[in-house]
C-alpha cells in the first residue's frame, strides 16, 4: 500500500497559469464539468481548477451550474470539484493597488489558492518570508493554501543533499512546531485542512522533464519527515503518460498540473489513471 498522510484524501490540482481568454475559460471548465460528470467514477481525488484571476467567478458560476443540475449528480452529491485562485496579496486589505486579497478570492468561492509557484518567485520576486505572508492571509480567511517549493537546475544538479537542504530552507516557516503555535489560535485559523505542499522542480516545470521516481520519492519522505502531517503533491511536467508511474511514490498525495490541465481530456485522463492506481494500490 502505497504509505500517505492525513486519512486517504488525494488531490488533483489544475493551474492553467496566464491562459484562456474568457469564453475559453467557460468552455473548458464547463467540458471539464460535464466530462467529470459522464465519465468519471467517483473516487476519492478531490479536484481543484486553477483559473487566472480575471476568470475565478465565471468559473465558479459553472461550478454552482453544474451542481444544480438534477441530471449531473455527481457534482451535485460532493464537494470534490472545487475552485482554486493562483496566488493571493500578503496583505489583508490596506491599499495596494492590483492585489486580490485572500477575503476577497474566498468571498467569490476559490477555497484554495496557490502560493510561492515558482514563477511568482521568478518574476516578482517573492521570498520565502513573503510566501508564509501569504500563507497566513490564506488561512485567515479559509482559503485552503498549497505552497510550492523546488530547486532550480543548478540546484538539482549538485544532488540530492543540496535539493532537501534547499527544500529545508524553503519550508523552515512551516515547521509543525511553528504551525502549532498558530493553530492553537482557532479564531485566527479557523480552517482544519491539512496543510498542502507542491513539490515542483523547476527545471521539470513545462519542460516535459520528469526526475527519477527514486527521487521525487527522496524528497517525499524528506518533506513528510518536516511536516508529518502534510499531504504532499509532485507537479512538473505532469501527463497521462507518467501519471501511472507517479501515482504509486510513497507519500504523495496529487498533483498540481500545469500544461496539461489546458485540456479537458488530458486532465481527466490524469484524473482517471490516478484513481485506477490508488484502487490498484489499496
Ligand atoms: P507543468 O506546470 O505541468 O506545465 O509543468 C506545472 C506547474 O507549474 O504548476
Amino acid at each position: 500500500m502505497n504509505a500517505s498522510v492525513a486519512g486517504s484524501r488525494r488531490l488533483l490540482v489544475g493551474n492553467w497559469k496566464m491562459n484562456t481568454l474568457h469564453d475559453e475559460a467557460q468552455g473548458l471548465a464547463n467540458e471539464l464539468l460535464t466530462l467529470y460528470e459522464s465519465g468519471y467514477e467517483q473516487s476519492s481525488i478531490d479536484v481543484i481548477i486553477c483559473p487566472p484571476h480575471v476568470h475565478l467567478t465565471t468559473v465558479a458560476v459553472a461550478i454552482k451550474d453544474a451542481q444544480r443540475q438534477p441530471n449531473l449528480p455527481l457534482l451535485a452529491s460532493t464537494t470534490s470539484f472545487m475552485l482554486g485562485a493562483q496566488d493571493c496579496s500578503h496583505r489583508a486589505h490596506q491599499a495596494s493597488t492590483g492585489d486580490v486579497s485572500a477575503k476577497m478570492l474566498r468571498d467569490i468561492g476559490a477555497e484554495w489558492v496557490i502560493i510561492g509557484h515558482s514563477e511568482r518567485r521568478q518574476y516578482h520576486g517573492e521570498d520565502d518570508t513573503r510566501v508564509y505572508e501569504k500563507f497566513i492571509q490564506a488561512k485567515r480567511f479559509g482559503c485552503n493554501p498549497i505552497v510550492c517549493v523546488g530547486e532550480d537546475e543548478a540546484c538539482h544538479q549538485l544532488g540530492m543533499d543540496a535539493v532537501t537542504a534547499h527544500l529545508s530552507q524553503q519550508l523552515s516557516q512551516f515547521t509543525s512546531q511553528q504551525l502549532s503555535l498558530f493553530t492553537t489560535h482557532d479564531d485566527f485559523f479557523p480552517s482544519s485542512a491539512p496543510l498542502v505542499i507542491a513539490y515542483e522542480p523547476i527545471w521539470a516545470i513545462g519542460t516535459g522533464k520528469v526526475p527519477a521516481p527514486e527521487s521525487i520519492a527522496a524528497v517525499m519522505q524528506h518533506i513528510h519527515q518536516l511536516l508529518p502531517s502534510a499531504l504532499i503533491l509532485y507537479g512538473g511536467s505532469v501527463n497521462p503518460g507518467n501519471t501511472g508511474m507517479l501515482a504509486t511514490i510513497p507519500f504523495l498525495s496529487g498533483f498540481l498540473v500545469g500544461g496539461a490541465s489546458l485540456s479537458s481530456a488530458s486532465f481527466l485522463k490524469i484524473h482517471a489513471l490516478f484513481a485506477s492506481a490508488i484502487s490498484a494500490d489499496n
